[in-house]
């Protein structure tokens, strides 16, 4: 996350297709008014849209939330009301006179009466709680503004014919049809109470500015007056108690903090009044351009402005930040207090939305529970920042920074945390542990948690990249960065969960957290770093992984399997030098790059066929048990129009993901040559191959490195020296799928996300996945957190708020349950799908 000015950090960028006009908040969502007429809805906590509320024909102007109401209004001559929880519409309120937009309105909500300011300078008001009671007249609709004759769309211009109007504006959705249809009495009116458009306004209580009981409006103008109304108990019609006559520039924009008003104008001016004594304290040229929205909250005031600049000043009205919010002009803001922070958001005509951190302390220290998805989310951006890319040596402090990183969050929840270190100057692992109360000791269970905080390279330069891989970027919903996904997201998601079971005193029993640095380098040194360190970790009873991926975006997921890998060099080098081609080359003389490719091609059959000897007689054969396992997968990926399987035959999903999941594959990923790369009269003396091979179930890496070191040998004819060295390797892992864990993380799911994962495997590998079961002899289990479309070791490699804050909630169920012993859910859930999961458990006994 991009911190503009030191204070305003940018956490999310949220996109629409026009300008956002109007903003308001409540502490669940952002409501932000459109030029398409459409109100958006996103969840002020993971920032997925929520809703779209269609009622208005034009742009929305204004948005005013009061009392569980939410008024819209707009340029269509409408004012819609909304019920804030459920979004229905509740009233589409009208003048029967030709008002045009309707700029502002403001609630008053004791006598229940609502107020609207409009482009024919006048002031409207409705009692809507007489309405609501039925009070109010019958409407048969016949003057709703879509009905009428339009001024602009309805008058024949040069020619004779009509402006053709936009699509749905009269009837369908969103005309207000077959809703509470409210009319504005044709006397509660103030014809002409500026003279120019009512641009804003806002209700206060008389007590506010010491002018005794009731309640007052306030009116701001294109006429540049600012109008303080009476406003009457009974009827609700307003009265001028005073004009506070400003100068030439409209008055756009109003706040009012205790009893000063801030009045946001036309030329970048705001002018501050004290409606105690209703005299101008000050005027500060606030911007170059028109202020057009002003915001409060606390001791501070925000101002945003037709320059695309923001401001926060504070009481003193001194500028504290200013900072470019928009590519345009910032027409709308609004500002809350989330988690002990203070947000600013902004809409411009950018078509976005702003989500502004502006809080200018530092992250408060504890105070973890359960609030804190702010917290979780800075804290991803600090890790993310880190350049933990454990194959570039020239990385190495910054890994160290981002262990050292880890283990102080893990120390601030409350647990014990090192860092072990690793032979050869590797990556140190992040060691926690998060001691459980251990009141019910004979039955809690220990948990040990694997991730890795390292990451696959990533350059903002000459990559497709569309943001900085190393800073936290928010965009509608998604958070991109390097290692998001995989697996410094997950991560964290599990280190707060465990952290808020320990600081709520609800954990049991202990939970164990070994994070590496070097997984995406084969996890070289952490085999002999943990067997070294295996007192201090102590024994567990469960493992749980967090690294994989859904199938799809949209239906979570279970992973029971992974291939294991073999990564190895394969090298043919000459006793010779580089030689020329025109001096030297000769059908005499051996190349070791000819006899590399020939010995390649010895590997695969030319149908694909991987020709190591015995290699496929330990493949554990499929029953018709697993088989049936794959109907539910490739039935929901043939349904999801997201998936990529949308619409394949079943049966061909089903064999692409075998091919995957339980058959092994070998890849060239390079293949190099000696000499320099510019020069193609030269003979290299010597080329190498990295090739790699994914295993699987019972195959096992000593086997199949052994067939792999026999087949080269003997195929190769043997002019040259040939090499093999293996880099890494993994041996495959599959889990019980029926265990406790697996169990506990099904019930998570079922109540986190509405609905059962489907139990799968993977095609990739994690080293640490099997060596950590046979270790400590305890069975794993893996939760897939990303989606499909997660691109983890890509560019653009991101992850959705809802499934990090998913898998939090998810991993903190698990842990619960699993450390307090609850194995059958505490409250013997049942399993929903308990038969196919027999299917399933037939498949583990090979049945
Ligand atoms: N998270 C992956 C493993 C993974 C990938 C699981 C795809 C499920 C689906 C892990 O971080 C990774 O990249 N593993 C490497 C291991 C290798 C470096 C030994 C892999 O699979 O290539
Ligand atoms: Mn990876």
């Amino acid at each position: 996350m991009t911190t503009t000015t030191t204070g305003v950090t940018l956490l999310h960028r949220l996109h629409h297709s026009r300008s956002i006009l109007s903003l308001t908040l409540n502490s669940a969502h952002i409501f932000a008014g459109s030029q398409s007429g459409s109100i958006l809805v996103w969840s002020l906590a993971t920032y997925s849209l929520v809703s779209t509320l269609r009622g208005h024909s034009g742009s929305v102007l204004s948005l005013h939330l009061c009392d569980d109401l939410l008024f819209s209004s707009a340029g269509d001559a409408i004012v819609q009301v909304w019920c804030p929880r459920t979004f229905r519409n509740r009233y589409t309120i009208y003048s029967t006179f030709d008002v045009g937009d309707v700029f502002c309105m403001a609630y008053e909500p004791r006598g229940g009466t609502a107020y609207f300011g409009a482009q024919n300078t006048s002031v409207q008001w409705i009692d809507l709680k007489s309405a609501a009671a039925g009070g109010g007249r019958s409407v048969t609709g016949e003057a709703h503004p879509s009905k009428r004759v339009h001024r602009f769309f309805d008058s024949k211009g040069p020619g004779g014919t009509c402006t053709p109007r936009p699509e749905g504006e009269a009837g369908g959705e969103g005309s207000g049809e077959g809703k509470t249809l409210l009319e504005i009495e044709p006397w509660n009116i103030v014809q002409y109470a500026h003279f120019g458009y009512v641009y804003c306004m806002l209700v206060l209580p008389a007590s506010q500015i010491g002018l005794g009981a009731g309640s007052l409006l306030l009116t701001g103008g294109g006429d540049g007056d600012i109008k303080l109304w009476a406003i009457d108990p009974v009827t609700g019609g307003i009265s001028v108690l005073r004009t506070l006559a400003g100068g030439d520039s409209g008055v756009l924009s109003l706040v009012l903090k205790d009893t000063l008003l801030y009045a946001g104008l036309t030329d970048g001016e705001i002018h501050i009044w004290d409606l105690d004594t209703c005299q101008e304290v000050r005027s500060v040229r606030a911007h170059c351009d028109d202020v057009l929205t002003l915001a409060v909250k606390g001791e501070c005031i925000f101002s945003g402005s037709a320059t695309g600049f923001a401001r926060k000043w504070n009481t003193r009205f001194e500028c504290v930040n200013r900072w470019r919010a928009h590519e345009g002009l910032v027409l709308a803001s609004a500002v809350t207090e989330r988690n002990g922070r203070l947000l600013y958001i902004t809409g411009g005509n950018d078509d976005c939305v702003g989500v502004w951190d502006v809080e200018p302390f530092p992250v408060k220290e504890g105070g973890m529970e359960r609030e804190g998805e702010g917290e979780l989310l800075s804290s991803l951006a600090k890790l993310v920042a880190f350049r933990t890319v454990s194959s570039d040596p020239s990385c190495a402090v910054e890994c160290r920074r981002g262990a050292t990183f880890l283990k102080s969050l893990c120390k601030r929840f409350g647990a014990t945390a090192s860092l072990l270190p690793m032979e050869d100057g590797r990556n140190p692992v992040v060691f926690a542990r998060f001691e459980g109360a251990k009141k019910k000791a004979e039955k809690g269970k220990t948990l040990l948690f694997y991730g890795h905080y390292d990451v696959i390279p990533a350059s903002s330069e000459d990559s497709g990249w569309k943001t900085d891989p190393f800073s936290l970027t928010g965009v509608d919903g998604y958070l991109y960065g390097r290692g998001v996904s995989d697996n410094k997201g997950p991560c964290l998601a599990a280190l707060f969960a465990a952290g808020e079971l320990l600081q709520s005193g609800r954990l049991e029993s202990d939970i164990v957290f070994l994070i590496e640095g070097e997984e995406e380098s084969g996890s070289r040194g952490f085999e002999d770093t943990v067997r070294k360190h295996r007192d201090l970790i102590g024994d567990v009873d469960w493992i749980l992984f967090a690294n994989s991926y859904w199938l799809d975006d949209d239906t979570p997921c279970l992973t029971y399997g992974l291939r294991g890998v073999i990564q190895a060099t394969i090298t043919i080098q000459s006793e010779k030098p580089d030689l020329h081609s025109g001096v030297d080359g000769s059908s005499l003389n051996r190349e070791p790059t000819i006899e590399l490719i020939t010995l390649l091609s010895h590997l695969t059959s030319p149908t694909g066929e991987i020709l190591l000897p015995d290699f496929s007689t330990p493949i554990r054969p499929l029953s018709p048990a697993e088989e049936g396992m794959y109907l539910p997968i490739s039935a929901s990926l043939h349904a999801n129009p997201t998936s990529l399987y949308h619409g394949l035959p079943q049966q061909e999903i089903t064999a692409h993901l075998m091919s995957k999941w339980r058959y092994p594959s070998l890849t060239i990923h390079r293949v190099d040559v000696s000499g320099p790369s510019n020069n193609s009269t030269l003979i290299p003396r010597s080329a190498s191959a990295t090739i790699s091979l994914r295993i699987v179930p019972d195959q096992s890496v000593s086997s199949v490195t052994s067939s792999l070191h026999t087949h080269l040998t003997s195929s190769y004819p043997g002019s040259n020296s040939l090499s093999i060295h293996i880099s890494h390797s993994a041996e495959p892992w599959l889990g019980d799928f029926t265990n406790a864990a697996f169990s506990s993380l099904q019930r998570a799911i079922m109540h986190v996300w509405g609905t059962q994962p489907l139990f799968i495997r993977e095609g990739g590998s994690i080293p640490a996945a099997r060596f950590l079961e046979e270790e400590f002899g305890a069975p794993a289990a893996h939760l897939p957190c990303g989606q499909a479309s997660d691109m983890a070791h890509l560019d653009n490699e991101r992850l959705r708020v809802t499934n990090l804050s998913g898998a939090r909630e998810v991993l903190g169920r698990v842990f619960g349950e699993l450390t307090a012993g609850r194995s059958d859910g505490g409250e013997g859930t049942a399993l929903v799908n308990g038969n196919e999961k027999k299917a399933l458990a037939n498949v583990q006994d090979g049945v």
